[in-house]
């Protein structure tokens, strides 16, 4: 009897899968005929081909033509209701043809909602910002992270991310350094790449920007970053290529400055040559939000998509594309052209065959992923008598400053995400973009008070010196949490506002037993550092930044963060020790001299100058110890490999990133002594040893010959070093070069 009703139960249940299937067989085939790129079999570019013959003109247009998103609050913006509350951009889709409309969402920590909200809806994790997760040199957390907030993007209803900020920091202060990965395009090409290809695993698109050269907020509607094409492509190119070999991202934004006097997004050099033919790159450029200044200039320099376009003058794609066309200036083929490379990247990325669908976030494990990128992201830069991790016996804590009681800090502007649990303090920063100043509810000070139940804690909100320096005096330990906020639209000064310096000073000169942790977008000057005991940078940690750097605190996480950008010990030693331009006058026309350092960005040009920075790149601590040892080289074809041991020196467990560097013996046409060749990301157990094996890209060995266009390696002797940054430098060894020459094609493979 039970037997037989589970036939029944099994018949039935076969019957009522196989009616359905059979139906959308049925349906699969009609659609295949009636819609043949929707053929999965087809190649995404075969699949372009095809529904682009189909389009009619005024189609066409639809797709290269952008609104601004939030069109529910504002609807002026655009006229389609279906566009997302709190978003970007919106690009409608063709339903006739099934191509669905692109719903873009800001950014690269997150699903940045545009503005503070009480609607839960606008809630998303975040990541530590960019060049925090750079400072972990870990591809595979970078992954992680991207497609965490990728599949937030998706279960948000959006198919677009603007993800992927690779400006290399070509200046300390550059109010956006913290959306980016640093200042090596070895390192911030691979960690953002890793990233877009976590958020493009979610079938949908991500967008590689700013290209090119954004490197100041300072003036940056009008800025002019004059550099030579070699130089470039040695440096800002380098970063971006390296980025979309590893990711194929689906666009790439254009951005906001000028190039040797050009608007990026006129620039045919940019977009046409270095992009589409030298890099073969298939995807499409969309213009960053009021970054589109023509219509045929623009369209036939390569921009292939108007983004949002009320932040231009005027509508540029729209109907006076449309008139461009009719009258030749932009022939039919480049408008042909525009549609394929749309279309094709969301056939490539997936968005034709799994639309989004709006659902649940699973918070819980999104913290998990944002909170170990801030844990490997958290630099230990100096640890004297080893202060940290915290002791057991510390009886008494004092923690100051920052809001360390209430949350951790976050960088402001488009790519702003909006905390879980709301506002942890309201009310600050600038009412307007790129405000408010937003912390994120994840208490520094109760995370450690759970972590250390046997000490007391005082907190001090650090407004005042003499009142700091009072609460500090006599305590075990006192941390001192400083911060530095950074802001999309401005540039900010390597001094720590409010009157911290003089916090700090007056708080380690009443107890030595001072350790400071940094919440900043990237270097800040200390004058106050030889007073402190520890020095931690913490970035902006993102939703669960304060468990993070809690953790890390007491020693719950061995410290394995490295400088993914050189700290200066003063303004004096930098390419340009006064930002060009005057953010007070946004027409000002303003040429930023880039040909001062070329290609020699960062540590390149500390390295070259001789100048001693205050922490150089690669820096971090570790509460263990690390030993290199039997450091080889071979050289295979254009490969040069290299390899060495690890050895975990210390008592406790932890992470290593050993750096390679190479660079040229005697004379040479180099921009600078060295630059990264590889590193690894290592784990060991205390005693542990392992071997690990880099291979430099041949374009680390080469310069840019503009004119023949080739990467050319010169024959000779060359130095590559091993170490734990660009200045500890412990084992060398020589390896000789042939000559060799590689097209401008060349990606790696
Ligand atoms: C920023 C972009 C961003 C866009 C859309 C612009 O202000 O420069 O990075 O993606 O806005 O919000």
């Amino acid at each position: 009897m039970k037997r037989q009703k589970m036939r029944a139960l099994a018949m039935a249940l076969m019957l009522s899968t196989a009616l359905p299937m059979a139906a959308a067989h049925a349906q699969a085939a009609a659609t295949s005929a009636s819609k043949p790129w929707m053929n999965t079999k087809l190649s995404a570019d075969q699949r372009a081909d095809l529904i682009v013959a189909q389009m009619t003109q005024d189609e066409k247009l639809t797709l290269v033509f952008g609104y601004f998103g939030s069109n529910q609050e504002k609807p002026k913006f655009t006229p389609h209701a279906e566009a997302r509350m709190g978003s970007a951009g919106y690009i409608p889709g063709i339903a006739r043809l099934g191509v669905p409309p692109q719903w873009e969402t800001d950014a690269g920590v997150g699903v940045a909602t545009q503005r503070e909200s009480s609607d839960p809806y606008l809630e998303r994790t975040s990541l530590p910002s960019g060049i925090a997760t750079a400072a972990t040199w870990n591809l595979e957390l970078a992954f992680k992270g991207g497609a965490m907030i990728g599949s937030e993007a998706r279960s948000s209803g959006f198919n677009v991310q603007l993800a992927g900020g690779v400006n290399l920091a070509r200046d300390p202060r550059n109010g956006r350094n913290f959306e980016y990965g640093g200042e090596d395009p070895l390192l911030a090409g691979v960690m953002v790449g890793a990233q877009i290809k976590g958020i493009q695993s979610n079938n949908i698109i991500s967008t590689i920007k700013h290209w090119a050269l954004n490197g100041q907020e300072t003036n940056r509607m009008t800025v002019s970053s004059n550099i030579s094409d070699a130089a470039a492509r040695q440096s800002d190119f380098l970063a971006f290529e390296f980025a979309i070999e590893q990711s194929n991202p689906g666009s790439v934004m254009c951005a906001y400055n000028r190039i040797n006097s050009v608007y990026a997004c006129e620039s045919d050099w940019l977009m046409n040559e270095v992009l589409k033919k030298d890099w073969n790159y298939p995807g499409y450029v969309m213009s960053d939000w009021g970054a589109t200044h023509s219509t045929a200039k623009a369209a036939n320099a390569g921009l292939d998509q108007e983004s949002a376009y009320t932040f231009d003058k005027q509508p540029f794609f729209g109907a006076p594309l449309k008139a461009a066309v009719a009258d030749g200036s932009v022939p039919q083929a480049r408008l042909d052209d525009m549609a394929k490379r749309i279309t094709r990247s969301m056939f490539a990325h997936g968005l034709f065959d799994h639309p989004v669908v709006k659902g649940p976030i699973d918070f819980a494990a999104h913290a998990k992923v944002t909170q170990a990128d801030a844990e490997e992201a958290v630099v230990l830069l100096k640890n004297e008598g080893g202060l940290l991790p915290i002791a057991k016996t510390a009886k008494k804590i004092v923690v100051i400053g920052s809001h360390a009681d209430v949350g951790v800090l976050s960088g402001g502007g488009s790519s702003q995400v909006f905390p879980i649990g709301g506002m942890a303090v309201k009310g600050l920063g600038p009412k307007g973009f790129p405000g408010p100043i937003v912390y994120h509810p994840s208490s520094p000070l109760k995370a450690l008070q759970a972590k250390n139940p046997g000490a007391t804690f005082v907190y001090d909100d650090g407004a005042d010196p003499a009142a700091a320096a009072k609460a500090a005096a006599g305590a075990d330990l006192v941390i001192v949490f400083a911060h530095q906020w950074a802001a999309e639209s401005e540039d900010y000064s390597l001094t720590l506002a409010d009157n911290q310096d003089a916090v700090i000073d007056a708080v380690a000169s009443a107890n030595p037993k001072t350790a400071v942790v940094l919440e900043t977008g990237g270097p800040v000057l200390m004058p106050w550092l030889p007073k402190v005991g520890a020095l931690v940078e913490a970035w902006f940690p993102g939703t669960n930044g304060g468990e993070a750097i809690a953790r890390v605190l007491t020693g719950e996480v061995n410290p394995s963060g490295r400088l993914p950008i050189t700290f200066p010990a003063s303004a004096d030693q930098l390419p340009r020790p006064v930002i060009d331009g005057d953010n007070s006058k946004p027409e000002l026309i303003v040429d930023a001299n880039y040909d001062i350092e070329g290609a020699a960005v960062g540590y390149k040009w500390f390295d070259k100058k001789g100048h001693q920075p205050l922490f150089a790149f690669g820096h971090g601590l570790s509460y263990s110890t690390f030993g290199y040892s039997d450091l080889k080289t071979s050289v295979v074809g254009d490969k040069l490999t290299v390899s060495f041991k690890v050895t975990n020196t210390g008592k406790t467990a932890g992470k290593d990133v050993p750096q390679v560097y190479v660079g040229p013996k005697g004379p040479s046409s180099w921009e600078a002594p060295r630059r990264l060749g590889g590193f690894k990301k290592v784990d060991l157990a205390p005693g542990a040893s392992t071997t690990v094996s880099v291979t430099v890209d041949p374009r680390l060995l080469a310069t840019f010959d503009s004119k023949a266009k080739t990467w050319n390696i010169a024959a000779g002797a060359y130095e590559v070093s091993l170490g734990a940054s660009s200045r500890a430098l412990t084992a060398k060894t020589d390896v000789t070069l042939a000559a060799k020459s590689l097209p401008v094609s060349y990606d790696g493979k």
